[in-house]
């Protein structure tokens, strides 16, 4: 007799199969979840009088003993019980009895794990949430501690036009908040309830399915058993979220990387987030930034694993499912570290803003301003563009800049320009005509600041 799956059985599994099945090793951190959806389920069975409420009582405080051992880290898992539900399943039987096996009754491990992953997704959706929320309080605060600070933008990593270094950093604001209405959107999905779909078809107790959902905060009941224990939609768009913000940080950190480089010079990040070099005493490397960059990677291969794991499955639950947790597991925790260690490196951040005003004197940064500034002079833009073109070639010749050549230089090339021209194309002016919504001027920025504040004090993205 096999002690896991009974009568059918005449031999134990062999080691290897054990090995190759075994999941306890990663879902036993599912327990909290996976007992409450228990507690649940056996306070309905009572209810229902499926079991009697001796019993049900007897399996809950069974269980409620069993989430107090698990919190305090002394429960002994077994690879031989096979995952999570095996487990937790044989600790109670270990403590209340017979009575513990009722438990199963109208469930299967196929509707048990999705419910509790559903369960664990939720709060994660719920902790990422907050997480983002926390980032974006500390760019909010960031920028509005360096609101005045310029420094080149750039196109095709090639400087380009000033740019506020609040506007800089609100364009992460903006990626943040996508990601959570997105997780936000997500959660309705997540937050429905497979429990009752048992095996794959539905169970012919009269179970009540909105009880439980009640209980265990679901806000619909799945609509189909042979769906609901097979769907794993709702973990590839968790992960394809989890992707996204690995996105978005991993393209951050290769500003501030760049930024912190000496050969920019623009930033330094505090030495609790940087690293020194083994040989080279005279380095501080931006390893947190780096090493987030390249954990991105592993968060898009997890989200591939999970569709490549799903896209030859018939229906219904096929035990390649067990597969979807760790690259999961892995896309929530590296998500997760990684948007903490970005809010606490933040404001640990020096900035030079003498590098940043330097960088602005080089590259021609003025050019489009001036070309607009014969725009407004009546002339043809596509015109304008070409000979503002010609005096960049001029400043290159003699390595000087726009802003250093002389009126009566400036109008050798085009007539149309006088004195006022050093005006237009000092970064103050060319910042403060860029005033629309939406746009790099002091006062623009100041109302992106106000409405991200508003946004982060009504608690919504
Ligand atoms: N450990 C399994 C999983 O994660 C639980 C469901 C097992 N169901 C089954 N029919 N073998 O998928």
């Amino acid at each position: 007799m096999n002690k896991l799956w009974g009568g059918r059985f005449e031999t134990p599994p062999h080691a290897l199969m054990e090995a190759l099945g075994a999941s306890v090793g990663f879902d036993a951190r599912l327990a909290p979840w996976d007992i409450r959806a228990s507690i649940a389920h056996a306070r309905m069975l009572g209810d229902c009088g499926v079991i009697s409420a001796a019993e049900s009582g007897d399996i809950i405080g069974g269980l409620e003993a069993i989430l107090r051992e698990v919190d305090a880290g002394n429960a002994a898992w077994s690879p031989a019980l096979e995952d999570v539900h095996g487990n937790i399943e044989a600790m109670l039987v270990a403590r209340v009895g017979d009575t513990g096996k009722k438990l199963h009754t109208a469930r299967s491990r196929n509707d048990q794990i999705a419910t509790d992953m559903r369960l664990w997704t939720r709060d994660q959706v719920d902790a990422l949430g907050e997480l983002l929320e926390g980032l974006q309080t500390a760019i909010v605060d960031f920028a509005e501690a360096h609101e005045s600070a310029a420094l080149p933008g750039y196109t095709h990593l090639q400087p380009a036009q000033p740019v506020l270094l609040a506007h800089h950093l609100l364009a992460y604001f903006e990626m943040f908040k996508r990601d959570r209405e997105r997780f936000a959107e997500l959660r309705k999905r997540v937050n429905v309830m497979p429990l009752g779909s048992a095996a794959l078809a539905g169970t012919p107790h009269p179970i009540n399915r909105d009880q439980v959902a009640r209980e265990l905060g679901f806000e619909a009941l799945s609509a189909n058993s042979m769906d609901a224990v097979s769907d794993r939609d709702y973990l590839i768009e968790f992960c394809a979220a989890c992707a996204m913000v690995m996105m978005h940080l991993s393209r951050w950190s290769e500003e501030l990387i760049l930024w912190n480089s000496p050969a920019f010079g623009f930033i330094e990040i505090g030495d609790a987030f940087s690293t020194g070099s083994s040989i080279m005493p005279q380095k501080k490397n931006p390893d947190a930034a780096e090493l987030t960059r390249g954990k991105a990677g592993r968060v898009f291969a997890d989200l591939a694993a999970l569709l490549s794991l799903m896209k030859g499955l018939p229906l219904t639950y096929n035990r390649d499912l067990q597969e979807d947790k760790e690259p999961v597991f892995h896309a929530s925790d590296t998500t997760q570290l990684c948007l903490a260690v970005f809010a606490e490196m933040l404001p640990g951040i020096r900035v030079n803003a003498a590098r940043m005003e330097e960088a602005l004197s080089q590259g021609f940064m003025a050019a489009t301003d001036l070309a607009d500034y014969l725009a407004a002079k009546g002339m043809a833009f596509r015109e304008a563009h070409h000979i503002v073109g010609e005096i960049v070639r001029h400043c290159i010749a003699r390595r000087t800049t726009l802003e250093n050549l002389s009126i009566d230089t400036l109008k050798k090339f085009c007539a149309d320009i006088d004195e006022d021209v050093f005006d237009a194309l000092a970064t103050a002016t060319i910042l403060s005509r860029r005033n629309q919504p939406g746009g790099t001027a002091p006062e623009s920025v100041r109302q992106a600041l106000l409405a991200a504040r508003d946004m982060l004090r009504a608690k919504r993205p």
